[in-house]
C-alpha cells in the first residue's frame, strides 16, 4: 500500500511517499526555520504564510517520480501544531483525498515521530511492548505501546519541552534559531571530565514519568548574568548534560516497569549525538532493542505520517476531519 503524507504542523512543510510503512519513495521538506531566526523562535503568522506559498511546490515536487493514480491513501497530521500552520496541510490532504477518491487517514503528529523508526527499515524491526521518548520543539513526552495502534501516555513535561528548552538556552547564549544543533556543536570543544557549572536536572528522581526543564534554563539564565565571562562552549555541554540526563534515566525505568523490548525515540532532539549515545549505551547495557529514526527523518516529516497512517489504518471521513491544534493522545 501507497500512503502520501502531509505535514504541517509548524514550520516545516512536507510530503512523503511511503510504501508499507518502510520504503520511503520521495520525501521533500521545505522549512521556514531561517525565516524565524531574527525573532529566535517560531512566529506563527509567518509560519503559516510560508505554508499556504510551499504546498503545491512540495507536492509537485514529491510526486516528480510517480503518479497521483498511484497513491492508495492519503494522510495528515492534523495536530498537535500552530493552528494556521496545521489548517493548510490538513485542507489539502482532504482535497487530494476527495478528488482522488482514495481514503484519508488523520494522524495525531506525535505518533508519527514514533514511527519515523520504521522508515527505511528492513531487517530489524522494532519490537513490542515498547516504549517511545518523544523530544521535539513543542513536546517532551514518554508512551508506552504493546502493539500498533495503542498507545499509553507514561508522562511528559510540566512546563518547557526538551527542544524548546534548547531553543531558549540558544538563545542566551547567543546561537541562532534552532538552537539543538548549535548547543550540540559548540558543546564538542568543553571540558567533558569536570563540571564548573553544577546545573540541575529537574525532577530525576520525582518517582514519575513526568519532567521539567524551565528552571534548567532559569538556572543557565542565572549563570550568564551572574558570571561575567563565561566558558559558553562548557555551558553548553553541561546544560545538554543535564537535560540528557533526565531523558535517559526516566526512559530506562519505563523500559524497565513495563518490561520492553525496545526504545524507540522520536523528534527533533533525537538528531542529537549525545542524546545517541547515551541510550544505545545504557540499552545494550539493559539488553534493550533501541532505534532512532535516520538523523533527516527525526525532525518533522510527512514520510513519518504515511507510515503512522500504514500501522494504525483507520479510515476518516474527509469533511469531518479539522485541524486540531491542541491534540493529545
Ligand atoms: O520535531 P521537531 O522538528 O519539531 C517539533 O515538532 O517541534 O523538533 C524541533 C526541535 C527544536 O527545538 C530544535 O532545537 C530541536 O528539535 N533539535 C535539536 C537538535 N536538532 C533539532 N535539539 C538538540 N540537538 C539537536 N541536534
Ligand atoms: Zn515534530
Amino acid at each position: 500500500m501507497v500512503i502520501c503524507g502531509v505535514e504541517s504542523t509548524c514550520d516545516e512543510t512536507s510530503v512523503g511517499i511511503v510504501e508499507n510503512g518502510m520504503k520511503v519513495i520521495s520525501s521533500v521538506v521545505s522549512s521556514s526555520s531561517k525565516m524565524h531566526e531574527k525573532y529566535g523562535g517560531i512566529v506563527p503568522e509567518v509560519a503559516a504564510r510560508e505554508q499556504v506559498k510551499v504546498i503545491i511546490p512540495v507536492i509537485r515536487e514529491s510526486f516528480s517520480e510517480i503518479s497521483l493514480k498511484d497513491i492508495d491513501a492519503f494522510a495528515v497530521a492534523y495536530g498537535p501544531g500552530l493552528v494556521g500552520s496545521l489548517i493548510v496541510g490538513v485542507e489539502t490532504a482532504k482535497t487530494l483525498s476527495t478528488i482522488c477518491g482514495k481514503p484519508l487517514v488523520a494522524v495525531n503528529h506525535l505518533i508519527g515521530h514514533v514511527y519515523a523508526n520504521w522508515l527505511g527499515r528492513e531487517e530489524t524491526l522494532p519490537e513490542f511492548p515498547a516504549v517511545a521518548l518523544i523530544v521535539s520543539g513543542g513536546h517532551t513526552d514518554l508512551l508506552l505501546t504493546d502493539t500498533h495502534g495503542s498507545f499509553k501516555w507514561l508522562g511528559g513535561t510540566v512546563d518547557d519541552a526538551a527542544g524548546e528548552t534548547f531553543d531558549k538556552v540558544a538563545r542566551l547564549l547567543k546561537l541562532k534559531y534552532p538552537g539543538g544543533p548549535g548547543i550540540e556543536r559548540i558543546s564538542l570543544h568543553a571540558n567533558k571530565k569536570n563540571s564548573f557549572y553544577n546545573f540541575p536536572s529537574p525532577m530525576i528522581n520525582s518517582g514519575n514519568f513526568d519532567f521539567s526543564f524551565s528552571g534548567l534554563k532559569t538556572s543557565v539564565l542565572n549563570t550568564t548574568i551572574k558570571l561575567k565571562r563565561i566558558n559558553t562552549s562548557q555551558v553548553a555541554f553541561e546544560f545538554q548534560n543535564s537535560i540528557i540526563k533526565v531523558l535517559v534515566k526516566k526512559t530506562m525505568i519505563a523500559a524497565k516497569k513495563f518490561k520492553a523490548k525496545s526504545i524507540l525515540v522520536g523528534g527533533g532532539v533525537a538528531a542529537n549525538q549525545e542524546l545517541r549515545d547515551r541510550i544505545f549505551q545504557e540499552s545494550e547495557k539493559n539488553n534493550l532493542k533501541c532505534f532512532f529514526p535516520e538523523k533527516k527523518f527525526s525532525v518533522d516529516n510527512g514520510a513519518m505520517i504515511a507510515s503512522a497512517a500504514y500501522f494504525n489504518f483507520k479510515k476518516n471521513d474527509p469533511l469531518k476531519v479539522q485541524a486540531t491544534p491542541s491534540l493529545f493522545f
